[in-house]
Parts: structure tokens; C-alpha cells; sequence
């Protein structure tokens, strides 16, 4: 029987090349080459299943691994996915950590992911970081989540990209500009996004240095599988048929 194919309500089917692929940036993460996967596809195609294996993979690998979840409802609230993803850690860290994360030019990113205020320079800093505050949030964060990776490494991931917020994903973008040569990747799920309308949250998963993952349908063999899980004795084909018929092959359906 094919390996990834487990019985039981944990079963995970025909997503062979995802896992390897999500594999392979993990390894490479720890190799200090990190990179961006995005797992792109219709509503219960299985990306947040397969979210939760990179998250369980790259734990088993000892790298920190940070998650947050955008919400329809949430998505105007600037920067709430990159609070999701940094808040926890920095408010139950110790102050020593505390510190050592945010030294340097993460501290800019304070004000946003803590509310805590950052500390205002007597004299305004000269290049790029004067005059705009929303480039040196987004230099800040990205500091901030280097600084986490020089522990280890460091995997940032986002479940329902297409709600986040537009801060978070103009922030998001920015670390994924500069995750070349760095222990840190960032992992995306979101339903198809068209860039030309969403141009704020649709430009990361349509970056080309991007790995994308499209999950396909489930074949009848993988429905087969699923619907005997469910029932008492073997299915009859033609029942399976009109399952995969009806479903499209999508495991939530
Ligand atoms: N490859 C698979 N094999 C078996 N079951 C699967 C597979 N992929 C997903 N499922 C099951 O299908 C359901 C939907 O999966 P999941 O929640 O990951 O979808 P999703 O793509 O994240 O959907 P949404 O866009 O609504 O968040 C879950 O119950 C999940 O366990
Ligand atoms: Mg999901």
C-alpha cells in the first residue's frame, strides 16, 4: 500500500509530491536556505491538512515554528495576522529573549506586534527609515523574525492568506523578498486569489520565487478509500462513481 496512504480518520491520500515538496523547503530551511511555499486551492481541497503536516515535520525537525490564521472578519484590522504570528512569544518569552529578539532594527517592529511603543530616536535616522513609518515596521519584522532564526530555524505559516490583512501582507512580502540564505521560510495557504483585484494580499502567493502547490482533485481511487472509511461494508462502485461525480474529488465534499 502507497505510504502515505493511512487508514482512519487521519488518512491523507494522493498527496505524495505536496508532502515531498514541503519536505524538501524544510530541509532546506535547515540548511540555511530558506524559502516561500504557497499551497494554493478551492475550498476543502486540503490545505489546511496540509498545513498541519509542515507544522508537525518542521517541530519533529526542532525549528520554531510560528502560525497564525486570517479571518474573513478580521481582515481589516491592520497587522492582525503578523500579531497572531509574533505576539504569543514575545509577551511569555523572558526578558532576556525578550530583548536579544528585538535588539537592533527589530525594535522598530515593537509598536506593531506588542502595542508596546518603540523607542523614538532625538535625532531622525537618515536613509530610507526617516519619514516612513510603514517601511520601518516592515524592516523591523523582518529583523524581528531573523533574529528568531539565529536560535533556529524558523517557519512562519498563514492559513486563509486570502483574508489577511493588507499590513500583514505587505510584511509578509518584504520577509519573503530576503529569506535567500537565511533558516527561515514562510508557508501560505490560501484559495485562488486574482492579483489584479487584490493586489495587496494577491502579490505574495503570485511571487515567482514562490514554490506553488496546487493540491489536486482526489481520483476514484483516493474516494474509494474515503467512502469505505465511512461505511460498514465495501462500497459499490457505482456509488463510488457518483461520490467522485458529484464531489469533483474534494475531500471536504
Ligand atoms: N488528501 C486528503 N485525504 C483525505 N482527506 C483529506 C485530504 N485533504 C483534506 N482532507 C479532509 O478534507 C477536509 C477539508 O480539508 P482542509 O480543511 O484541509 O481543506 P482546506 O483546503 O483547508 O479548505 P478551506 O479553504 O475551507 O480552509 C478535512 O476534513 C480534511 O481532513
Ligand atoms: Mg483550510
Amino acid at each position: 500500500m502507497d505510504q502515505s496512504v493511512v487508514a482512519g480518520p487521519a488518512m491523507l491520500l494522493e498527496r505524495e509530491h505536496e508532502v515531498e515538496r514541503v519536505r524538501a523547503a524544510l530541509r532546506a530551511v535547515g540548511r540555511r536556505d530558506g524559502g516561500i511555499v504557497v499551497i494554493e486551492g478551492a475550498a476543502g481541497i486540503g490545505k489546511s491538512r496540509l498545513l498541519e503536516m509542515a507544522v508537525a515535520r518542521a517541530s519533529d525537525l526542532g525549528f520554531r515554528v510560528l502560525s497564525a490564521r486570517a479571518t474573513e472578519l478580521e481582515q481589516g484590522f491592520p497587522f492582525g495576522v503578523v500579531r497572531q504570528l509574533f505576539e504569543r512569544l514575545l509577551t511569555e518569552a523572558d526578558s532576556a529573549d525578550r530583548d536579544r529578539w528585538r535588539s537592533g532594527a527589530a525594535a522598530l517592529a515593537a509598536e506593531v506586534v506588542t502595542g508596546a511603543p518603540t523607542i523614538v530616536p532625538t535625532a531622525p535616522s537618515p536613509g530610507p527609515l526617516a519619514g516612513d513609518p510603514s517601511y520601518a515596521w516592515q524592516h523591523g519584522l523582518y529583523w524581528l523574525a531573523s533574529n528568531l532564526s539565529a536560535d533556529s530555524p524558523l517557519v512562519l505559516v498563514v492559513d486563509d492568506f486570502q483574508w489577511c490583512d493588507a499590513p500583514s501582507a505587505r510584511a509578509l512580502a518584504f520577509i519573503a523578498r530576503r529569506l535567500g540564505g537565511q533558516p527561515l521560510a514562510l508557508i501560505l495557504a490560501t484559495r485562488p486569489l486574482d492579483p489584479a483585484l487584490t493586489p495587496e494580499v494577491g502579490t505574495l502567493p503570485a511571487d515567482p520565487a514562490a514554490e506553488l502547490l496546487r493540491p489536486p482533485p482526489l481520483t476514484h481511487a483516493a474516494v474509494a478509500l474515503l467512502v469505505a472509511d465511512r461505511l460498514p461494508a465495501e462500497p459499490d462502485p457505482a456509488f463510488v462513481r457518483a461520490c467522485l461525480e458529484v464531489t469533483g474529488g474534494n475531500p471536504f465534499l
